[in-house]
């Protein structure tokens, strides 16, 4: 956080890039990409209100910020996490229904409690700004206190946040189970308390087709029809084992995603985690809903859950962004999970370029939210949320950095040799809400 009051006009000087539209997945290809290197950012009241090459800095009445050699970037839009995990992150051993018993379950319990819940709330949110992501969509616990914590925790940064209530009626301990009517009605409430509240919005949040009824399911699509531009968010399709169960507990679908389908969740606000063992007629289904799948490469490596096919989505012509699924993921940082998301490709043979792993986690995220007009861009008119970096720390990077020919593979190393410590400073709303602690260098230039 800034240590006094900060100008409401601010101009950052940087190396600008950002995304006009779909660089596609495989061979870089720059037509799309838009790279405005030594440039002025110009923020006014949390709004992007010009950009200019650094030969014609604004006047004397705006804060000027010279950081020179760094990059400037949209802030990073993490579509999938958990807030309620951060307490087993990196937990050993076991493949996803297993850590969820046994790791996952006691470790949301306990925020049945307000006080914990908060705590919790606010060091989630602040790690998520000290990783450079302004967005994201969010599961809390099943616990109405979680989502009350999680809302004003992001609130008092002004971020814009989706989230919503976990459904869960069954197989799932005692106390971490709600019913079909406490659950609606709980819903109820937090969607007249937080939705459309400022940059917050509200996501009927059924934790996946195990742990809710058909009932459950059929509420919470009902809550969908009732009221405006709500989101779904969900998980579908992560591992082998959970399918199975999926296929024993609703015989009648014809897939695990056709649950979803039949119960009214899919739309263009939903939002599917990790979608690993789909096929086409499901990625059909997709295209045509205009749902998105979350694409989680940390975690699907960590749990060994599977090497999702990014190709096949494209051909199907359905929407992939990029989450970091922590806990089952092992890090908040979206460099880390582009850096997975290559791995992952490059295991199925696929060659994912950085421009297109950079579009999932910004621009291509936003699109995929209908958030576009809002976040996603370094655009005159969109909020002001964006997060300035290195190109490089340390000696290693530094010298791959000085070594690269051309724009993409300068972003690629960074890409996979760049994490959290390379993040300079995070703006949200064109106010700063993370500055790396020993930063000395950058020296605002005030008038
Ligand atoms: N499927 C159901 N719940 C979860 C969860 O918390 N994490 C992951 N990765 N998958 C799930
Ligand atoms: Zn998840």
């Amino acid at each position: 956080m800034s240590a006094g009051p900060e100008a409401t006009r601010r101009a950052l000087r940087a190396d600008l890039l950002d995304f006009t539209g779909d660089p596609g997945l495989g061979a870089p290809d720059a037509k799309t990409v838009r790279y405005r290197p030594d440039h002025w950012l110009m923020i006014d009241a949390g709004r992007i209100v010009d950009v200019r090459p650094a030969a014609q800095p604004p006047g004397g009445d705006w804060a000027r910020e010279d950081h020179r050699g760094r990059l400037l970037l949209p802030g990073f839009v993490d579509t999938h996490v958990h807030s309620v995990q951060l307490d087993v992150i990196a937990s050993y051993g076991t493949e996803l229904l297993d850590w969820l018993e046994r790791y996952t379950f006691p470790a949301e319990r306990r925020h049945v409690d307000a006080a914990h819940a908060l705590v919790q709330a606010e060091a989630f949110v602040d790690a998520l700004l000290a990783h450079g992501s302004t967005a994201a969509v969010v599961f809390p616990s099943v616990h109405a206190t979680s989502v009350d914590a999680l809302f004003t925790a992001a609130q008092r940064r002004g971020m814009r946040l989706v989230a919503g209530k976990v459904l869960m009626d069954r197989h799932a301990p005692e106390d971490l189970r709600d019913d079909v009517a406490q659950a609606e009605a709980d819903s109820e409430t937090l969607i007249a308390r937080w939705h459309g509240v400022g940059r917050l919005a509200y996501a009927v949040t059924p934790r996946f087709a195990a742990t809710s009824t058909p009932q459950q399911l059929a509420m919470a699509g009902a809550l969908l029809k009732r009221h405006d531009g709500l989101y779904m968010q969900t998980h579908v399709a992560e591992s082998r084992a959970e399918v199975a169960w999926i296929a024993k507990l609703f015989p009648e679908a014809r897939s695990y995603l056709d649950v979803y389908h039949h119960h009214g969740l899919l739309n263009e606000r939903a939002v599917l985690a990790h979608g690993i063992w789909l096929d086409d007629a499901d990625r059909r289904v997709l295209a045509d809903s205009g749902a998105q799948i979350a694409h989680s490469p940390s975690s699907n490596l960590f749990l060994g859950s599977g090497l999702f096919d990014w190709q096949a989505m494209v051909d199907a012509g359905a929407e992939v962004s990029l989450a970091s699924d922590v806990g089952g993921g092992t890090s908040l940082s979206m460099i880390r999970t582009m850096a997975d998301a290559y791995r992952v490709q490059a295991l199925r043979g696929v060659r994912l370029s950085a421009f297109k792993a950079l579009h999932a986690a910004t621009r291509g995220a936003a699109q995929a939210l209908l958030l576009d007009h809002e976040i996603g861009s370094l655009e005159p008119g969109r909020v002001a949320d964006v997060a300035l970096w290195d190109w490089a720390v340390g000696p290693v990077a530094m010298q791959r950095d000085a070594l690269a020919r051309d724009l993409h593979e300068r972003l690629f190393a960074w890409m996979m040799l760049a994490d959290e410590r390379a993040l300079v400073t995070t703006l949200v709303a064109g106010r700063t809400q993370y500055k790396r602690p020993s930063d000395d260098s950058g020296a605002s230039e005030t008038p």
